[in-house]
């Protein structure tokens, strides 16, 4: 086969030139990358330009032309193109990447400029961001034939991407009238390849409406149900809110926030700049305000939460990781993110997994449970042999170590501390089939017991 373009010759100042620009104004990104952050994304426009140059034939040289038919196949159809020969296929190459001018030139006057304390004023490279142009027909087709000189394959060329990641070079692929073929391990970055390349190709322009219809729902119900939190009255001189996580207080089950410090800013603009929180322990009201110079520097270091240990803005009183870690399983976040009912059934897993006797809970409550801790599917046979289910759900070390815990009293089966191996065998099974085994205070399996001894 004859040479690619990219084999012969790359336009590697202009391009990257002009992927300079293209990252240059977070602002401004191409609209693929807002879908979701991906590692290592390449720009477009060197990714289009690197696409379309290994596609497209090197222009022969006379030795190639002497040595070998096919090129002589490709020059011939590279003259019936561009009679003007080599240069004006190479400029044809790079404005078919919608680079319309010289980005290199552009980028050193823009940076001579800065260096003078002076500005350009309007747009300094005379064009659009090379990547905002997509290819007109004229031009994919020109590609197709230009590609199929030198591959012998007709029509549209196909390109196969091992390591797609973030999907820029499949994307420009596509664009550029492509088939691609686009392979990636991880399964985000497969959603957005899916997401980003495959159904937009699929679907064409009407993917943009069912996105649309789809993501105003999706934002209606998420701002129905966030914004109580985030309260809009006009005119409105909020910049933005500033959160923290709460527990209940321990005595008097008011919502008490979790923060390192209450600093806004400390010396920004030659301000120190604080938050006063004023509690009300009958009411459960916190109200709020912005103090600066000394008396902020008396409120700024407070702090509510260090080092796994909370106090409480109502009693003063301190609390443990512990009692935190237990509620936040239990409390606030869980009864936004899945509602009421949720909200009890996590509150009573956790409340199990705190110790609490587990025939009070809920089955739904048990479901919480097992996505906390290990659990496993088991015949009811397998309760006839404690020990080895002891062992093979590694709370024992070994069936004699089963044994040993079990002479300490340190298992316990749905709650009851099991005081020989045989006693398994009279637990009852929560919600008729579910054994909560623990060891101590911290370690639990629980098990899923389906009829039969197999
Ligand atoms: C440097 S990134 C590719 C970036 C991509 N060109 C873009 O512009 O977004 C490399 C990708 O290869 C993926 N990867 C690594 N090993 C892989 C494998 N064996 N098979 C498929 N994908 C793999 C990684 O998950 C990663 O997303």
């Amino acid at each position: 086969m004859t040479r690619s373009l990219i084999e012969q010759w790359f336009p590697a100042a202009t391009v990257g030139a002009e992927s300079l620009r293209e990252r240059g104004t977070p602002r401004a990104l191409p609209w693929v990358f807002g879908l979701h952050v991906w590692w290592a994304r390449r720009p477009l426009s060197v990714s289009r330009a690197a696409v379309v140059a290994s596609l497209l034939p090197a222009w022969p040289d006379e030795d190639e032309v002497r040595a070998d038919p096919a090129a002589q196949r490709v020059l011939a159809g590279l003259r019936a193109e561009f009679t003007e020969g080599e240069d004006e296929y190479r400029a044809w190459f790079v404005r078919s990447l919608g680079v319309l001018g010289n980005p290199a030139l552009a980028r050193a006057q823009i940076q001579a400029a800065v260096a003078r304390g002076e500005t350009t004023g309007g747009n300094a490279y005379g064009y659009e961001r090379a990547f905002r142009w997509s290819p007109d027909e004229k031009t994919v087709e020109l590609i197709t034939r230009l590609a199929s000189l030198r591959a012998h394959v007709e029509p549209a060329p196909v390109l196969l991407d091992p390591f797609a990641g973030g999907g820029s070079i499949p994307f420009e692929a596509a664009r550029f009238g492509c088939s691609a073929l686009a392979s990636e391990l991880n399964p985000v970055a497969a959603g957005i390849l899916n997401a980003t390349v495959d159904l937009p190709a699929v679907h064409g322009p009407d993917f943009a409406e069912h996105i649309k219809n789809w993501g105003a729902r999706w934002c209606e119900r998420v701002g129905e149900r966030l914004g109580p939190f985030f309260p809009h009255v006009e005119p409105d001189e909020r910049l933005a809110y500033i959160w923290a996580h709460t527990v209940p207080c321990p005595t008097t089950g008011h919502p008490t926030p979790l923060a390192p410090d209450l600093w806004l800013a400390r010396g920004k603009a030659d301000r120190d700049v604080a938050v006063r929180l004023d509690a009300d322990s009958e009411t459960g009201a916190i109200a709020r305000e912005v103090v600066e110079g000394e008396e902020a520097h008396a409120y700024g270091p407070r702090s509510t939460y260090k080092r796994g240990t909370g106090v409480s803005v109502f009693s003063g009183e301190t609390f443990s990781g512990d009692y935190i870690r237990q509620r936040a399983l239990a409390g606030e976040m869980t009864d936004l993110v899945h509602g009421h009912r949720a909200a009890v059934d996590a509150a009573q897993a956790a409340a199990v997994l705190f110790g609490a006797d587990p025939t009070d809970a809920g089955e739904e409550a048990i479901a919480f449970v097992a996505a906390e801790v290990p659990s496993s599917r088991r015949s009811a046979g397998t309760i006839d042999d404690a020990a080895a289910l002891l062992a093979e759900t590694g709370l024992a070390a070994s069936k004699s170590d089963a044994r040993r815990l079990v002479d300490q009293g340190s298992v316990r089966a749905n709650g009851q501390v099991l005081t020989t191996l045989d006693g398994l065998r009279d637990v009852t099974l929560l919600h008729g089939r579910y054994l909560l085994l623990r060891k101590g205070r911290r370690h639990h399996h629980l098990v899923e017991i389906f009829p039969g001894r197999g």
